[in-house]
């Protein structure tokens, strides 16, 4: 107990939280800076906020979302869970409780080949190091690099500790605006996510310094978040942000920790309210916009964003694609950590799924490659149909739920929590909405320029699942449009790939800078042909089926 009205503890880590009465367990985790994933931000929509309570509560018996036995038990969804006394005991289930993932740290630099030409100044005593910075909605990484060499020193990641306050953008933006101090909170979680990271990477270098400069590239809402401006705007129609450029500032105007207070830090420019920093480093990565051919650049994350162009013209849009392949909108989805399911066969005769996950451990649930194989093995053994429903076949893994009819992936005796590990139609259902406006975002960028898909040379895939992800389930289900595999590149970690090219280039700082005021953004919400694009990608694997067919019987005689 830390007061007169006592605490609430949360477990594994010990932590006490003054109790304040009305507020949800999930508002006291946040508080207290526990980790605890809310994807959905506390509207009791996502069932991931699961937690054991032992004390006097009120409230988060969902039985949607929860079923009779595990109500029975004492688990509770935290954001609709209010203790009623200062002595409750609450302790974290393991798939509610975010892990970290080195996968966020990799990224292939494809127009890397510039002499080294670093921004730095000097610096006061010591080695003038720099800092390379993705802040990603789930996940921050960064890269120390000596200036004086271009040495990487050290990388690092971390999870944005926003993610306590809503899992995707949008559920943030409305916390920030409806809740007292909730812009000043998410702000400064970033802030001390940032400096965590940082310290980080400081702990870890093999030399020591004075960081001089940090390049940082990030969606807009976040790169609003940290330049200390509100990005109410960007939710409500037409979208725009605030602002799109960043003046280049000290660490101590943003109120940055002492480690890179006197360090200048560069933002990258946002081409609009959906189409961030991190895109624009994307397109410094891949090299697209020096080339004469015409490229495609996806970036999947909990958004989906889409560039086309060359080194003349571009355009680019986001999808608002959902967060599927992270693990949201899927009630077995899980972010890439140990435990989650990454790639998944089923045997057509037997229905058995075979599978491997993250670690060698026992599964907990589906991370995004997971969940793709899932989509594409389960179509190809007639499990279900194009429609995404399941067919009436007997015998095929398949049983009852609380969520309606589902594929049972891995039975509960086998699992890491005890669950069976299982797939329902809505969550295919998820996945053919993700799916669907991906694919069409770029096939509505392709009829904006007039080119068919025909005229693509490159698809670069940006984004950690673009590195795991196989490309013969990805055009199985119609992720992207019917394009030979061949082209295909995945770049993983464009958006650190490209904030480190331009830390260890100045020239390729200005090119970032260019980049985003001679790329074009296509708002879809007002692209009148996206609507009948987006309907013809909600099948399996798209009402053209026959393009996917010939892309796929080739790649077979490519790769037999
Ligand atoms: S259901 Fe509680 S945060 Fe989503």
């Amino acid at each position: 107990m830390v007061d007169g009205r006592g605490a609430i503890r949360f477990h594994p880590e010990g932590i006490d939280v003054p109790f304040v009465p009305g507020e949800s367990l999930l508002a006291h985790a946040i508080r207290g800076g526990v980790p605890l994933l809310s994807p959905c931000g506390g509207e009791s929509r996502c069932g991931k906020c699961r937690v054991l309570v032992s004390g006097g509560t009120r409230g988060g018996e969902e039985p949607g979302t929860l079923t009779r036995a595990e109500i029975a038990s004492g688990i509770r969804l935290a954001c609709r869970c209010f203790p009623t006394e200062g002595e409750v005991s609450v302790t974290i289930l393991p798939g509610s409780r975010p892990a970290r993932l080195a996968a966020y740290l990799d990224g292939t630099d494809l127009a890397g080949d510039e002499p080294f030409l670093p921004l730095s100044r000097a610096a006061s005593g010591g080695v003038p190091l720099g800092v390379a910075l993705d802040l990603g909605t789930s996940t921050l990484a960064g890269t120390l690099v000596d200036l004086s060499d271009g040495t990487v020193l050290s990388r690092a990641t971390a999870d944005n500790p926003q993610m306590a306050c809503g899992e995707d953008l949008i559920s943030r933006v409305v916390f920030a605006e409806e809740t007292t101090g909730g812009f000043e909170l998410l702000r400064g979680r970033l802030l001390s996510g940032v400096d965590g990271l940082v310290r980080r990477l400081l702990e870890t270098s093999p030399a020591q310094g004075e960081i001089t400069d940090v390049v940082a590239a990030g969606n807009t809402v976040i790169s609003h978040f940290l330049y200390g401006i509100s990005p109410s705007p960007i939710r409500r129609p037409p979208y725009h942000p605030v602002r799109k450029e960043y003046p280049i500032v000290p660490g101590e105007t943003l109120g940055t920790g002492p480690a890179t207070a006197r360090a200048m830090w560069r933002i990258f420019p946002s081409l609009g309210g959906f189409v961030g920093g991190d895109v624009v480093a994307g397109i410094l990565a891949s090299g697209m916009h020096r080339q004469e051919e015409v490229s495609l650049l996806f970036d999947v994350g909990t958004n989906g964003e889409v560039v086309l162009g060359n080194r003349d013209w571009r355009i680019a849009c986001s999808s608002s694609a959902g967060p599927a392949f992270e693990g949201g909108e899927v009630g077995c989805g899980m972010r890439a950590y140990p435990g989650a399911i990454e790639s998944v066969r089923i045997d057509p005769e037997s229905s058995a799924a075979e599978w491997t996950a993250i670690g060698r451990v026992r599964p907990a649930g589906l991370c995004g490659s997971g969940i793709l194989d899932l989509c594409a093995e389960l179509f190809r053994a007639g499990i279900v149909d194009r429609g995404g429903r399941f067919t009436s076949r007997d015998g095929d893994g398949r049983r009852s739920t609380e969520r309606g009819e589902a594929f049972v992936v891995v039975p509960g005796e086998k699992s890491a929590t005890g669950r069976d590990v299982v797939f329902c139609e809505s969550d295919l259902k998820s996945v053919l909405r993700t799916k669907a406006a991906l694919c069409a975002a770029a096939e509505a960028l392709l009829a904006a320029v007039g080119l068919p898909r025909e005229a693509v040379a490159r698809v670069y895939v940006a984004g950690g699942f673009g590195n795991f992800l196989d490309l013969r389930s990805a055009l199985t289900i119609g992720l992207f449009p019917p394009i030979p595999l061949a082209r295909f590149a995945p770049l993983g970690n464009a958006s650190l790939a490209g904030a480190l090219g331009a830390l260890r280039n100045r020239r390729r700082w200005k090119e970032a800078l260019s980049l985003a005021s001679g790329t074009l953004y296509h708002d879809l919400s007002s692209d009148p042909g996206f609507m009948e694009l987006y309907q013809r990608g909600l099948f399996l694997p798209h009402t053209d089926e026959e393009s996917y067919r010939s892309v796929l019987a080739a790649e077979v005689r490519v790769y037999p």
